[in-house]
């Protein structure tokens, strides 16, 4: 069976694009792969190591997060960086070994230093990110790592570094493939892309009344000043939502409608809604089963603490040997 690796940084909660963008991408996955997905706390803290206070509620929303979406901890390997050393034993081990030139050169690198003023960002730790990265791929042999296309240039450093490792003592490592999420980008309430910097998201975890209002006062087609004004549903983010939420039928029965004025924008975003909270309300539940047992939650993480430590150790004995140390 092939094997599947991702993670997730614990910045926050999630939203709909998350979800849609990545989290159902996984949930496929684990259905027809071995899996392994984990928080990876320690990348956290490369950006944000100066106030960690709220690092522990992060890790456990995230956690909630996936579990309320339908990543089922007896298929996949469910667990938490910070719980598996191993990680940080092979991150030392590369990083004598990896170029700080193929660091310096990583777009990323450069581009979140720009993006991120207000933090010092001259860290090793931050230079590292994709050391951590590589040991966090490598440790587990995955032949897929579900990705975004911003994470395309971790997954390329990986498979270099995996063969300066292969040709430097002997071959250990494979050469893990992205698995490009298919799933197009998810608009916010403000028409840009939905994304926890620009507060344009909707959280999985928003109760139903906030979703709703999220979605009474999003941003529409804006040459439609009128009711009785025809709107574009290809310029309305609305529109959007039901090509997501909607059922075939009823999205080209607003496409129609929109254009003739036959249907309002306060009739539209209503019907779009109650599809959005249909979707949601199962999560909300499930979220408040996770929330009321808190031990469960302790539980999930450490088996799979205890599955991740026994793919990881496999994988050190083998590289322990292969530098002979
Ligand atoms: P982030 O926390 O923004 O790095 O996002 C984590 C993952 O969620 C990314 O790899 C994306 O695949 C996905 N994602 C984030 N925002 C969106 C969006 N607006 N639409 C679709 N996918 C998204
Ligand atoms: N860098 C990834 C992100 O920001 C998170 C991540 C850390 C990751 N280690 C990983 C993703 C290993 C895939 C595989 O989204």
């Amino acid at each position: 069976q092939k094997r599947v690796l991702s993670g997730m940084q614990p910045s926050g909660l999630l939203h709909l694009g998350n979800w849609l963008g990545a989290l159902e991408n996984w949930n496929a996955l684990q259905e027809q792969y071995e899996c392994f997905f984990f928080v990876a706390d320690w990348h956290a803290l490369s950006s944000n190591y100066a106030d960690t206070s709220r690092i522990r509620e992060y890790v456990r929303e995230l956690l909630i997060d996936w579990l309320a979406a339908g990543i089922d901890p007896k298929r996949a390997t469910v667990f938490v960086q910070s719980q598996v050393p191993d990680h940080a034993i092979l991150h030392l081990l590369f990083s004598m070994i990896i170029p700080v030139s193929w660091l310096e050169r990583n777009p990323t690198y450069k581009e979140k230093q720009e993006e991120i003023k207000e933090r010092d960002l001259s860290t090793y730790g931050f230079l590292g990110y994709p050391v951590l990265q590589a040991a966090d791929i490598l440790l587990y042999k995955p032949d897929f790592v579900p990705v975004g296309k911003d994470q395309l240039p971790h997954l390329e450093l990986t498979r270099e570094l995996a063969r300066r490792f292969n040709s430097l003592y002997r071959p250990v490592f494979p050469d893990p493939q992205e698995h490009l999420t298919k799933f197009a980008k998810v608009l916010g309430t403000d028409g840009r892309k939905m994304s926890k910097s620009y507060g344009n998201a909707i959280n999985l975890s928003d109760q139903e009344p906030v979703v709703r209002q999220k979605i009474k006062t999003m941003i529409t087609d804006p040459a439609r000043v009128r009711r009785h004004d025809p709107g574009n549903p290809d310029v309305c983010p609305v529109y959007d939502f039901h090509k997501i939420f909607s059922p075939l039928p009823v999205i080209e029965q607003i496409n129609q409608d929109c254009r003739k004025a036959a249907i309002g924008c306060i009739d539209c975003k209503k019907l779009v809604a109650d599809r959005v909270v249909e979707r949601l309300a199962p999560m909300w539940e499930a979220r408040a089963t996770l929330t009321q047992h808190p031990s469960r939650l302790d539980e999930i993480a450490e088996d799979g603490r205890r599955r991740a430590t026994a793919v990881s150790s496999q994988t050190m004995a083998e590289v322990r040997d292969a530098m002979k140390i």
